[in-house]
């Protein structure tokens, strides 16, 4: 679809989000439209702002700021928008708390908004299936799938967006993609900081809903979906649905951060976990018999998000005898830093045969100059234009939470000193992933 002429309404928009991440992205997008379309802003929300106060708040381009407007509340909101031109489309960006997600649909609807409208939302997309089954069933009430883009923002992350490539547009590397090959595969994402002032959200919720229900969900579907037949948002999504409907959680263990009950905010006793650590397996042709661990938490001692392929080991003939050479790793770092990472064995120089682990690299910051764009830049441009490539639909969200559901909340929760993971809770031959730490910076 086209950019066209495009009305954007940001419910919610005395927050934070709208402060901190969307009204910069849209000023970035604003100053590199090209005559590519052209669009208008309408912050609405519950408090009375005047345009001009409304558009102090922003350090954003003059010529930006003509188009920013502020209305209060939904009623008159339709009549607003037709005041300030004629518009192809009217997304909306629902800045708000998700319990009024529904409710909020519900009341664009009611106010006349019909075909016309794309409806953003972020997660959490419910905290377990029912709650997500009930708020697709109210948004669906009122908007059809289509017209609703629920955002991951991992999934905007640009190298994430590059997994799909790594594996598809490389014929290196699709034919051993399998667990004939591949040992197991090892999803992270670490975090040094706390919870810091997000116990509201964070105490109801825990690292489970909060990480691996959406967000590394969708990495292992990156990395273990078949081929999709065409780049078609639908046809990609086809493909992560069906890694989901074969996913089997066997563990998840789970793990609260020392000193997490006296942050403020959170119930006193609470059983709210802040690292989890889950095994899996992908009960496909491509994938039987082929683990995955996943580990993620807050208040670690490294920040890092990367996915690690572990080769099997090589027979123990030829260079490989006494069993030492290490198996192959393929590393994708994510960020802080991102680039791809291949082990290799590699004879030492000089007489005899000594082998040694060595690595090709590639590292973004080398091979590119570009900036790599900030992800609300990327989701609210393919949404403007319509392209729901880098959304999440209902089904794969409810998908998700059906295969978690019974790991919600179970079982203990021990705990861990900040800055100390927790030991392996598994006899797993981990990648030591710190091997890798200073490539790519
Ligand atoms: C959010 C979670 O979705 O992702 C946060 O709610 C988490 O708890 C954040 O910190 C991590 O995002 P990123 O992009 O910093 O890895």
């Amino acid at each position: 679809m086209p950019f066209g002429n495009t009305a954007i309404v940001i419910l919610g928009a005395s927050g934070d989000l709208a402060q901190r991440k969307l009204i910069p992205a849209l000023n970035l997008i604003h100053g590199r439209l090209d005559g590519e379309g052209s669009f208008v802003v309408i912050g609405s929300g519950r408090t009375a702002f005047t345009d001009t106060a409304f558009r102090r708040r922003f350090d954003i381009s003059p010529e930006f700021s003509k188009r920013l407007f502020y209305h209060r509340g939904i009623p008159g909101l339709k009549d607003f928008i037709a005041e300030k031109g004629s518009f192809d489309r009217v997304v909306f960006f629902m800045a708000l708390p998700p319990k009024v997600y529904g409710s909020t649909a519900g009341e664009l609807a009611a106010v006349g908004f019909g075909s016309e409208a794309t409806l953003i939302i972020e997660k959490p997309f419910g905290s377990d299936l029912e709650s997500a089954m009930k708020l697709d069933r109210e948004l669906s009430g009122h908007f059809n799938e289509s017209q609703i883009f629920r955002i991951d923002h991992y999934l905007a992350k640009e190298a994430v967006q590059n997994i799909l490539v790594f594996r598809f547009a490389n014929a290196l590397f699709y034919p051993v993609w399998n667990s004939r090959y591949i040992e197991s595969i090892q999803i992270n994402a670490f975090e040094t900081e706390g919870i810091g002032e997000r116990a509201g959200y964070f105490d109801q919720a825990g690292i489970v809903r909060d990480m691996v229900q959406n967000h590394l969900m969708q990495l292992l579907c990156l990395i273990t979906m078949e081929a999709p037949v065409s780049l078609d948002a639908e046809e990609i999504r086809a493909q992560k649905i069906s890694v989901l409907k074969a996913v089997e959680i066997h563990d998840c263990a789970r793990w609260q951060y020392e000193g997490y009950r006296e942050e403020k905010g959170v119930a006193p006793g609470s059983t709210t976990e802040t690292y989890a650590m889950l095994k899996l397996s992908i009960n496909n042709f491509r994938w039987a018999g082929m683990p995955v661990y996943i580990r993620t938490g807050k208040a670690l001692d490294r920040r890092g998000t990367e996915i690690g392929a572990r080769f099997k080991r090589l027979p123990k003939l030829l260079f490989n005898r006494d069993g030492t050479i290490p198996p192959n790793r393929a590393i994708f770092k994510i960020q802080p830093a991102e680039g791809i990472i291949i082990d290799l064995a590699t004879k030492i120089p000089g007489a005899g045969i000594d082998i040694a682990t060595t690595n090709m690299a590639f590292c973004y910051r080398d091979s590119f100059a570009q900036e790599i764009p900030e992800a609300y830049q990327r989701l609210l441009l393919d949404a403007i234009k319509g392209d729901r490539t880098l959304f999440v639909s209902a089904e794969e969200t409810e998908m998700s939470w059906r295969k978690l559901e019974p790991f919600l909340d179970a079982g203990e929760v021990r705990t861990y000193r900040r800055g100390k993971p927790p030991a392996p809770e598994w006899e797993v031959d981990w990648i030591d992933f710190d091997m890798y730490k200073d490539i790519c910076g």
